[in-house]
């Protein structure tokens, strides 16, 4: 994951493998590993998910990679008990906004400045949410 992660992210940092081994050691923390060249990693607090992060290798994109890791992550937080999900997407990141609209999620709010872009500017973050129920 960590490598990745690293391929995959240009900012913020990527995260190194004791991060992801720190991560996966919490409660309700779970990574798909359903294909290889991408992942997600989530969290589920009581019936609430997070979509903690997700990636796929530069070598490997639009191949569906990612819309089938975002599915798994879906089914395992709703089989363990999630009714939403939530996740933080910087709002220029097209890429994930088009797989994240595409795959049901809706804005909730707006964090102004939340991140750091390449150039140094500050960069919103949507937090977007999407019910599980529906499969
Ligand atoms: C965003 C990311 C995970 C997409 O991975 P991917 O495996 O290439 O995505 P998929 O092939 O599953 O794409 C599914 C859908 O998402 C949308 N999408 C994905 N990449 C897109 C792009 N570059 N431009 C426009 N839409 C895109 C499309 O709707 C696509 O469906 P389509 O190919 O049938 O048109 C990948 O670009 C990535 O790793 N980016 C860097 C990390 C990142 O930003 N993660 C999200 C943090 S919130």
């Amino acid at each position: 994951m960590a490598a990745i992660h690293a391929a995959a992210m240009s900012t913020p940092r990527p995260w190194s493998g004791g991060e992801f081994a720190a991560l996966l050691a919490l409660p309700g923390t779970f990574a798909t590993d359903i294909v290889p060249h991408a992942f997600a990693l989530g969290r589920v607090t009581l019936d609430e998910a997070e979509l903690l992060t997700l990636a796929t290798h530069p070598d490997h994109r639009r191949l569906g990679l990612a819309r089938a890791h975002l599915a798994a992550f879906h089914h395992r937080a709703a089989a363990c008990g999630a009714a939403r999900a939530f996740l933080e997407v910087a709002a220029d990141n097209a890429p994930a906004r088009a797989l994240y609209d595409a795959a049901g999620y809706t804005t909730a709010g707006t964090r102004r400045g939340y991140y750091t872009g390449a150039n140094g500017a500050a960069v919103d973050a949507l937090v977007m949410v999407r019910w599980l129920g529906a499969g």
